[in-house]
């Protein structure tokens, strides 16, 4: 297959987590070695939909950029910069904004939960963020769009939008129909502490994640106290079911080592399970260690990290110049 268009985007709202690189950030890595044209945002308009602290966010802005870095995302391959510094976003979401329909919207099942019972206190910005990053894809004619399973829905609204502003504007292939990139496997990894929510770095729970930023000492602790069952280990698929805690550190296991799941079945048949948390902290932290010790090295030198950013926002203006352009044009303006 020839060359991809990748776009993605991550919150800089702290805490980048397990479920983040798994579901997201190792596969950037991997579409960017396989030589396909990427660019990754630090999507800090989105993470304004609720209340910040200015100052906190623009460390965390750094922060997820030194992550992207130090889990394998070279400038030099790939585009790395953040959403406010290129204003065509902001200008793209609002004219999206007249394409999208509110039926659509209203469908969304993650305002729904992050609005909470009180809809009505809610940010207009947090109603219309699907519209936002619809604007951040089909700026860029990002063919490709790797992202946890979380986000499908969300995917498909920028699908319907782009869609629809083909047909409207009788232009064809003006805007690309992008295909998410979701893993078939572990694409959603869960709280340690219960199998039946996201991992998220909102959770009040420190202990329901895995944080990018935490040490050995850390990780080999929160798998301890992650959630099993009075159950014997699985040998089998059917074993698994209902049982969602073990699913999800079985998942964690395989997407950290490679390892085929009937591997899994005989490496562990007759162990107890503090035997497998034991090989599975030793998994994540030969994995977590070395990007945690990076990302702490990386955030001493914020003067490197702003300028990546920097560079990174210029060829991103750049490229979305020409876009706006035909796009306002499209609109008669
Ligand atoms: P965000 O910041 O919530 O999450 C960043 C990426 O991490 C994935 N993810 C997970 N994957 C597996 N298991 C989990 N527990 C888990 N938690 C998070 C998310 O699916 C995501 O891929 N709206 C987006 C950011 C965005 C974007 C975009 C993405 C803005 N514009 C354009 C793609 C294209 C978000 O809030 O992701």
């Amino acid at each position: 297959m020839g060359v991809k268009k990748i776009f993605s985007g991550v919150q800089p709202t702290g805490n980048l987590h397990l479920g983040n690189y798994i579901g997201a950030i190792k596969n950037f890595v991997d579409l960017q070695n396989q030589n396909n044209e990427c660019i990754f945002c630090v999507v800090d308009l989105h993470a304004v939909t609720v209340k910040q602290d200015p100052k906190i966010l623009k460390q965390n802005v750094r922060e997820t950029a030194a992550t992207f870095l130090a889990c394998g995302i070279d400038p030099k391959k790939s585009i790395i910069f953040n959403q406010s510094s290129v204003s065509a976003h902001s200008e793209v979401s609002w004219l999206l904004s007249c394409v999208a329909r509110m039926g659509w919207l209203n469908r969304m099942t993650q305002f729904k939960e992050k609005a909470g019972k009180d809809k009505e206190k809610a940010s207009v910005g947090l109603y219309i963020y699907p519209v936002l990053m619809a604007a951040d894809i089909l700026l860029y004619d990002a063919t490709h769009v790797p992202v946890g399973e979380d986000q499908k829905q969300h995917l498909e609204l920028a699908r319907d939008i782009s869609k629809k502003f083909n047909t409207d504007f009788n232009a064809p292939d003006f805007f690309k129909i992008p295909e998410p990139l979701i893993q078939k496997n572990f694409a959603r990894i869960m709280s340690l502490k219960d199998g039946n929510k996201k991992m998220s770095k909102s959770d009040p729970s420190e202990l329901s994640r895995i944080n990018l930023t935490d040490s050995d000492l850390e990780i080999i602790n929160k798998i301890k106290k992650a959630k099993t069952d009075t159950g014997s280990f699985p040998t089998s698929v059917n074993n698994l079911k209902s049982r969602p805690e073990i699913e999800n550190l079985i998942g964690i296991y395989l997407s950290l080592s490679g390892n085929k799941i009937d591997h899994l079945f005989s490496e562990f048949k007759d162990k107890n399970f503090s035997f497998f948390k034991e090989k599975l902290s030793d998994i994540i932290v030969k994995k977590i260690s070395p990007i945690s010790k990076e990302i702490k090295r990386l955030n001493q030198d914020p003067s490197y990290i702003d300028q990546v950013l920097e560079d990174g926002s210029q060829k991103a203006y750049e490229l979305s110049s020409r876009k706006i352009k035909d796009i306002k044009k499209k609109f008669g303006f």
